[in-house]
């Protein structure tokens, strides 16, 4: 990982992913739409764009708040030190699980800017899971087999063993590519903690927001069959080494 100073920020860049010349600009969706780079996006929060780097497809994200307060200040956090940051954050545990075998995307660069000098914006650039799709797109309209659940249950139990607590695991930050492999997202906020009382919190919330996307978006989900082979495969992974 490389560092690179900018007149107000700090950039952190995998130099062997992201090896665009202009480091400061990349961050930016204007950027990649001058260059006719943007592949596509989709709407969470806010919206992450899709580009096509020099070396890999990215998804861009720029850190925003959610909620009431967010309505006031959209996307400005108070700057407690540079590795405190968001993206600084998010950048290091995508790191770590992936070193842990956890199937996340690459994180190729992060960048923090301060905004006088209380508080600071973020973005954050990962690799793009090419054709990827969240598990409420695919549930509205199609089968996912027992394997796949089953997978889905091994790979959050990856990162439990990794010590990883997901703040927002819900059915929009699960995805499946083409292969059917599961990817985690959407670590912003996550965190390691030690102890045994927070891993079942993940899995209750993710049951809930499968229930809801039941009524919200219309999907097939079914807690005998598709949450207990879900569970199945998450207790076949052991949570210590
Ligand atoms: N690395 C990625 N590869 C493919 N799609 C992604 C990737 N990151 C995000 N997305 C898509 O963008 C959506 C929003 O991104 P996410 O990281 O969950 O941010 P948020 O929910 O905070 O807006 C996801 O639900 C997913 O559809
Ligand atoms: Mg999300």
């Amino acid at each position: 990982m490389q560092q690179i100073n900018l007149a107000d920020g700090l950039v952190w860049f995998d130099n062997t992913l992201l090896s665009e010349a202009d480091i400061g600009s990349v961050f930016e969706p204007e950027y990649w739409s001058k260059l006719n780079k943007v592949i596509g996006s989709a709407k969470g929060r806010g919206t992450t764009w899709f580009v096509q780097g020099e070396q890999v497809p990215m998804a861009l994200r720029h850190y925003r708040r959610g909620g009431l307060f967010g309505k006031l200040v959209k996307d400005q956090y108070l700057f407690i030190g540079w590795e405190r940051t968001r993206c600084y954050e998010e950048f290091m545990l995508l790191k770590h699980l992936r070193q842990c075998g956890v199937n996340v995307p690459r994180p190729l660069g992060a960048k923090a800017n301060k905004v006088g000098t209380l508080f600071y914006r973020a973005d954050i650039l990962i690799e793009l899971v090419s054709g990827a799709r969240d598990l409420v797109a695919l549930l509205k309209n199609s089968k996912v087999e027992h394997n796949v659940w089953y997978a889905i249950g091994e790979e959050i139990a990856k990162m439990h063993r990794a010590g990883v607590c997901h703040t927002d695991l819900n059915a929009h930050n699960i995805l499946l590519d083409g292969d059917n492999q599961v990817w985690l997202i959407d670590f912003d906020k996550c965190e390691k903690r030690e102890g045994k009382n927070w891993q079942q919190g993940n899995l209750d919330r993710l049951l809930r927001s499968f229930q809801k996307e039941k009524n919200k978006a219309g999907i097939t989900f079914n807690e005998e069959s598709h949450w207990r082979w879900l569970t199945e495969g998450y207790s076949t992974i052991q949570l210590t080494q």
